[in-house]
């Protein structure tokens, strides 16, 4: 049992207790950020003179080495020692002697776990946001295929007005478009480097926290000690980004799942992307998409749990907080992991275009264009709206379309119809007369792509 606090203590620690308190099967995730952060620190007691320059650089090339072991698996971490930070120090002093024991001068490990958590996440925001950028390539390159064709709009799941799948796909453009401006705002707003809180009270030697925030890529410094260490908001705010991705995802999948059932038929996921079933031969199912929807709790329940710890929390520092990390990491791990799966799925996914469009064809999807003409020739919309109510009723009777009626059928329930009622009522007359800004028209559509366009054109890139 390996730990940085014996001097005060006449006893062993139990084992079960040891065991209970241990976070080094989890925090070893962040071994390169609590290395970064050590290297960063110490180069900061260098230039303020609290360390020698012997000293500091002895401590940075042997840092450096044990970072290097350890990605290079010459090293292993094991659960011989209570969290990554001593396994770290107590490397460094195997390596180094009393030089080693340096290191932790002017800090604790409050500020110390605070700075690795915050690296590690600011790390995954980004992570996060560039696999949403390339889902939205995926989408777009859909949506700019298909704006002419036709697929029933729903509300209800009922069949309701006639759209474009690139209108569709546009949904969830705006939606993961969203998904990364939150993530863009948490960084922005997360960028503040806790290292230099201490305990909570700062520290006594002449630290200069400005320098290790430059060093480390932050804005600055946080600005208050006991904030600093026991500050979580900006990981309940990214797992809240990442509850509402998993939302959108679950969404999505939803939908494939929907327009790949025997039912539909709208969509064939690609063979790489399904999976067989063990007992019936024909069984071709969407797992993915299932897998997506059903991880999307997983992610709801990381964000729950750190809000929940985190409501009880006196100031400052407190072992609550010690369970920021394994379902976040879990959490984040999943998004990606969602995310990515996702787009492939997506990317290969095949439209079955004749289908979606008898699919329009056959539910009515015009009926408020039949009412709209109606309207155009003087019926005031009330009045329209029953006319078309008993075409429809009309139509299911003989299962047809409205498009299917003489022009003799309709004329006997309104004189108003008039040859022009078939043009007026095709689905791409449906579509396309919509043009205002957001609505499925090829023409209003082609201007929100070329304007998504040049938004993915430009690169985000963080404050410096
Ligand atoms: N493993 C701890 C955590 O994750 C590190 C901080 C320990 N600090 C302390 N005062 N015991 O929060």
């Amino acid at each position: 049992m390996a730990q940085l606090w014996g001097g005060r203590f006449t006893k062993e620690t139990d084992k079960l207790v040891y065991n209970f308190n241990a976070s080094i099967a989890f925090d070893q995730k962040f071994y390169r950020q609590d290395i970064e952060g050590s290297i960063a620190h110490v180069t900061m007691l260098g230039k303020q003179g609290i360390l020698t320059e012997e000293e500091t650089q002895a401590i940075i090339k042997c840092l450096k080495e044990i970072l290097s072991d350890v990605g290079e698996g010459r090293l292993a971490i094991t659960d011989e020692y209570e969290d990554i930070h001593s396994f770290v120090e107590a490397n460094l002093i195997d390596r180094l002697g009393d030089t080693g024991k340096k290191l932790h001068t002017g800090r604790s490990r409050n500020d110390q776990v605070a700075l690795d958590m915050r690296l590690y996440t600011r790390n995954e925001v980004l992570h996060t946001d560039a696999l949403l950028a390339e889902l939205l390539e995926t989408i777009l390159h859909i949506m700019d295929e298909n704006t002419e064709t036709i697929m029933p709009g729903f509300t209800h799941l009922q069949k309701a007005q006639p759209i474009t799948l690139a209108h569709h796909m546009g949904a969830y453009f705006e939606m993961f478009k969203r998904d990364r401006l939150r993530l863009h705002d948490i960084y922005e707003r997360m960028n503040y480097c806790p290292l230099g809180s201490g305990a909570l009270a700062g520290t006594t030697y002449p630290l200069d926290r400005e320098y290790t925030a430059k060093l480390l890529g932050f804005y600055g410094p946080t600005l208050n000690s006991m904030d600093g260490v026991s500050d979580r908001d900006y990981l309940i705010e990214f797992l809240s980004a990442c509850a509402t991705i998993m939302m959108h995802l679950s969404r999505f999948s939803e939908e494939v799942i929907i327009w790949n059932s025997n039912e539909y038929q709208f969509v064939e996921i690609d063979d790489a992307y399904s999976t067989g079933s063990s007992i019936m031969p024909q069984k071709k199912n969407p797992d993915i998409a299932e897998l997506v929807r059903g991880k999307t709790g997983r992610v709801y329940g990381a964000l729950m749990s750190l809000l929940t710890t985190m409501k009880g929390i006196p100031l400052a520092y407190n072992k609550d907080m010690q369970e920021d990390k394994e379902l976040s990491f879990d959490a984040m791990d999943t998004v990606k992991g969602c995310i990515a799966l996702f787009n492939g799925m997506l990317a290969t996914m095949k439209f079955n275009k004749e289908r979606m469009r008898a699919s329009a064809n056959g539910g009515f999807t015009n009926a408020t264009d039949a009412a709209d003409y109606l309207v155009n020739h003087g019926v005031p919309f009330r009045d329209a709206h029953g006319i078309v109510g008993q075409i429809v009723l009309y139509c299911i009777d003989k299962g047809i379309a409205i498009d299917d009626m003489s022009l003799e059928e309709l004329k006997a329930i309104s004189p108003v119809f008039e040859e022009d009622i078939y043009e007026a009522i095709s689905m791409e007359t449906c579509v396309n007369k919509r043009l205002t800004v957001g609505a499925p028209s090829k023409e209003a559509m082609e201007k929100v792509i070329a304007a998504e366009k040049a938004y993915l054109a430009e690169e985000w890139s963080p404050l410096s």
